[in-house]
């Protein structure tokens, strides 16, 4: 999608650059300052939102600065973190389908298409410790879950991954070239996630989905890996798929009463646990110190928070009295088995 796109292919592509990050004012009587030769622009004004994926940090700033900054600005963090959720409910989609199941015990096989509808890959922006995941459930027609995957544990912010490839992230690494088979490290010594941002310098996942028309396949900065991940639209057009289809065998128990439902959701989280744990241990066990010694000639005391504590594990609490970053749910669809088709 071209950035200038003319808003006449809204109704061809769905959305555009402008669609999502500059939505029209709801304000009937909305006008730009400087009004175009034909008159008013009453009723058609891009606003200067901009919003990202960051419904969460929002929360987090109104938590500490908002009744020091008063009302206004109070409203003005909830008015973005709901921007940003808006924005992220209409970036993608999601289709399920179910095979028959005839009786149970038996398998279920279910099928899920992801549809990415923004003009980047999603998710997108600043990419540490941000991932959407998609999350699948399945009941017996009394209601009771007998099967899960990639379920998130909100009381923890753990997500018990047992599908990565539908976990859509990119995970940057150091490269070792040391080791017996030279890799790209995304894990300490002791199996712990590391987001060293500024050390970084290879790439060891990156299945987010693609946008629409995407040609960067064989750009060694871009491309989805594993390599392949994606297939071309048409064979040679060296345009890349904009969806992801999933597969799932799913194991019905004997017993189960009929029909099955399945519940799939699409989630999106911009700070994930493993994150925000990195960035307390990394401050914690380097010791580094609670006041601003990055210039030896500014000692700056911190603003907020207590001196007592590191930013990092500051940063940890406020994640945790905050919710642990929500997760914000994109799509969410459900089927029900049927005995035969
Ligand atoms: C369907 C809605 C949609 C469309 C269309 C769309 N975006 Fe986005 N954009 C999003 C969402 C949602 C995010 C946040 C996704 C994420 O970071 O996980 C985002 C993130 C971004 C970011 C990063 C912001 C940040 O906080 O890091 C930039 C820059 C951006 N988009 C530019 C563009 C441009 C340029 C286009 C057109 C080529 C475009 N967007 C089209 C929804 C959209």
């Amino acid at each position: 999608m071209a950035l200038d796109e003319p808003r006449g292919d809204l109704a061809r592509f769905g959305e555009t650059c402008q669609s999502c990050h500059m939505p029209q004012a709801p304000e009937p009587q909305a006008r730009a300052c400087q009004q175009n030769p034909q008159g008013s622009r009453a009723g058609n004004l891009g606003i200067h939102e901009f919003a990202g994926a960051n419904a969460w940090m929002p929360g987090v700033l109104s938590n500490l600065y908002g009744s020091a900054l008063g009302p206004n600005r109070q409203q003005a963090f909830a008015q973005a973190a709901s921007a940003a959720t808006a924005m992220l409910q209409r970036s993608a989609s999601v289709q399920l389908t179910l095979s028959p199941l005839a009786a149970a015990p038996g398998t279920l096989q279910a099928s899920v298409r992801v549809t990415n509808l923004a003009g980047h890959k999603l998710p997108s922006g600043y990419s540490e410790g941000r991932r959407m995941w998609l999350e699948l459930e399945a009941r017996g027609a009394g209601g009771q879950v007998f099967w899960r995957s990639n379920a998130y544990d909100a009381t923890t912010g753990a997500l018990a991954i047992d599908r990565d490839d539908a976990v859509y992230e990119v995970k940057q690494g150091i490269w070792n070239a040391a080791a017996p088979v030279p890799s790209c490290e995304t894990e300490d010594a002791q199996g712990r996630p590391m987001f060293h941002f500024a050390r970084n310098d290879c790439i060891a996942k990156d299945n987010r989905i693609p946008p629409r028309g995407f040609r960067g396949g064989a750009d060694l900065e871009l491309r989805p890996l594993p390599i392949g991940r994606y297939p071309e639209t048409a064979p040679g057009s060296g345009v890349l798929a904009h969806w992801d289809d999933r597969a799932y065998a799913i194991p019905v128990p004997a017993g189960t009463p009929l029909p099955v439902t399945v519940q799939a959701r699409l989630r999106h989280q911009v700070a994930t646990r493993e994150y925000l744990e990195f960035l307390r241990n990394q401050a914690v066990e380097r010791a580094i110190p609670s006041e601003n010694l990055m210039c030896a000639d500014d000692r700056a005391p911190l603003a907020t928070g207590p001196r007592t504590q590191t930013r990092g594990q500051f940063a940890y609490d406020q994640w945790v009295a905050s919710g642990r970053s929500p997760p914000v749910t994109l799509a969410d669809v459900q089927r029900s088995s049927t005995p035969a088709r």
